[in-house]
């Protein structure tokens, strides 16, 4: 496991916690390295690199404590792929803060900008479908989802093996 992965940053959990989603900024890249990659490492979810990262920083937001807006407790991402077709992605909190609802909020905040954007449909790829069923995302057959989402699929470990649910969520 890469040093930079190991060294999580963990902090107890706290009921005072008021989220604050906001759009990611680079100095929150090192965070969300560690956070996905944490969970990459356990295959429950898809790794990143720190170049995947950067390059698609602004499809990001992340969510913070009112307190604190400078510390990542969860990130996740909108990507758009067509004039009416985008997906959430990379969706991670914290490991010591889940079941605190900060995914939800983060989901939440996404799906809004979705709206904001007039995207009709929303996909995700993910190993959590009861977690995405909660927001009315349904189960579908991979080749139901255009050709044009598996484009980054070329990049990915799991090319041929992948295990992963197709969700969608008609807004
Ligand atoms: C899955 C994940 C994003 C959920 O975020 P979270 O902040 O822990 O979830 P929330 O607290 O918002 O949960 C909301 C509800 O969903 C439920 N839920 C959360 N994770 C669940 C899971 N894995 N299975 C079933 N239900 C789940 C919670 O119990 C909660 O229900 P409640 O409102 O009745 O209490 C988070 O646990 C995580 O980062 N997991 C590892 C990475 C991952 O799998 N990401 C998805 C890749 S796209």
């Amino acid at each position: 496991m890469p040093e930079n992965v190991r060294s999580l940053n963990r902090a107890e959990p706290s009921s005072d916690l008021k989220p604050l989603v906001r759009k990611a900024r680079l100095t929150d890249v090192g965070e969300m390295y560690r956070i996905i990659n944490y969970y990459a490492e356990s295959q429950r979810m898809l790794p990143k690199t720190e170049l995947q990262l950067y390059e698609n920083l602004r499809d990001y937001s992340i969510v913070t404590d009112a307190s604190s807006t400078e510390r990542v407790l969860a990130c996740g991402a909108l990507h758009i792929y067509w004039e009416n077709l985008a997906e959430i992605r990379a969706i991670a909190v914290d490991p010591d803060l889940t079941r605190m609802r900060l995914g939800s909020v983060l989901v939440d905040s996404l799906l809004d900008e979705a709206r904001g954007w007039r995207i009709e449909r929303v996909f995700v790829f993910t190993y959590e479908p009861k977690f995405f069923g909660r927001f009315g995302f349904v189960q579908v057959e991979h080749r139901e989802l255009p050709l044009k989402v598996y484009n980054e699929c070329f990049h990915c470990p799991k090319f041929n093996t992948c295990d992963e649910i197709a969700m969608v969520l008609d807004l």
